[in-house]
């Protein structure tokens, strides 16, 4: 038996203005998946939580154990675990893709990979999407901390690796990097989930319209690039009233793009008072908001008061991890 857990992720800066080359800022979160494989001795087919694997219904873990297939023929019993809100932006979908690569790289007496895992997850992100997927997730995931993806390599960061993808005729490249910082004592990230479901291809497509119907807003994504560049500064400087103030500024300009929500506006103006920065995080119309704050409880019942689902999550979680081996 084996188990692998991998962390979600929040986006702090460059959603959305990542997708058109700008750069952008991710970090893990406390919230985990956990895979656990073991190998069945009583039944001949694939199980995954006590019913039989059926890989139309889990097309990305069909891709991986592909990719990775466990030297020894007998079928495995996959069990998921996790406390990861699903389809809420905070790449639940990613963090099981990662888990599940580190525990079949255990499987099969390999050491533990966060460079390949990142690589096939991301993969088969998109292909059970069906085309376009930013790494950000199954990178973010994979390594843990801090991830910075860009079109160019940033000179001053930590560099992990490039990452490309022929999508429609078109390569697509991403440079991925890290950074360390230390982080204030008591500067906390809350995450407000409005429990309302937002599809990212749907938001990336109407940021796609809005930008064919008016060529001259590609400003706003220069925007974003420019607050994240000074963001990322900030956080590296340990500077988090500047890191708050960039947050605050990004969301005014994706509010401007049109992907914020009532429901995300309600939990945003309710965590302001209480808080250095407040964002929308992930794709929009829905999903989380996250606020940076030096009160997290109060933070909390501010969110929870207007009907969010609210939690504190930590920084420089670690990403891919091996929890047991027998
Ligand atoms: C979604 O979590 C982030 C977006 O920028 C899409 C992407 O990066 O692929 C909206």
């Amino acid at each position: 038996m084996v188990k692998a857990s991998a962390p979600g992720k929040c986006i702090l800066f460059g959603e959305h203005a990542v997708v058109y080359g700008q750069p952008a800022l991710a970090c893990s979160i406390s919230q985990r998946m956990t895979i656990e494989l073991e190998v069945e001795e009583t039944f001949d087919k694939w199980r995954i939580d006590g019913r039989t694997f059926n890989p139309k219904k889990h097309p990305h873990i069909d891709f991986l154990r592909k990719q990775l297939p466990p030297t020894e023929e007998q079928p495995i019993h996959i069990r998921i675990r996790g406390s990861i809100p699903k389809a809420s932006g905070l790449g639940s979908s990613a963090a099981l893709s990662v888990a599940l690569c580190g525990a079949l790289q255990q499987l099969r007496g390999a050491d533990l990979n966060p460079m390949q895992a990142s690589e096939l997850s991301h993969r088969a992100e998109a292909s059970a999407q069906g085309g376009r997927a930013s790494p950000m997730d199954t990178a973010t995931s994979s390594f843990g901390g801090f991830v910075v993806l860009s079109d160019t390599i940033e000179g001053d960061l930590e560099y992990l690796g490039v990452r490309t993808m022929d999508v429609e005729g078109t390569t697509l490249q991403w440079h991925l990097h890290t950074f360390n910082t230390e982080i204030p004592e008591g500067v906390a990230l809350v995450i407000g989930n409005t429990g309302v479901h937002g599809s990212t291809s749907a938001m990336v497509k109407q940021v796609a319209n809005l930008l064919l119907e008016n060529p001259q807003r590609s400003v706003e994504l220069e925007t974003i690039g420019a607050i994240a560049r000074r963001g990322i500064q900030a956080l590296k400087e340990g500077n988090m009233e500047a890191v708050g103030q960039a947050m605050t500024e990004n969301h005014m300009v994706l509010r401007s793009l049109g992907v914020s929500s009532p429901e995300l506006e309600r939990l945003i103006r309710a965590a302001a008072p209480s808080s250095l920065g407040v964002k929308l995080t992930g794709a929009g119309g829905g999903g989380c908001m996250i606020a940076l704050t030096m009160n997290p409880e109060e933070t909390v019942g501010a969110i929870e008061m207007e009907g969010g689902r609210a939690f504190i999550t930590h920084f420089n979680e670690p990403g891919l991890a091996i929890e047991d081996i027998t």
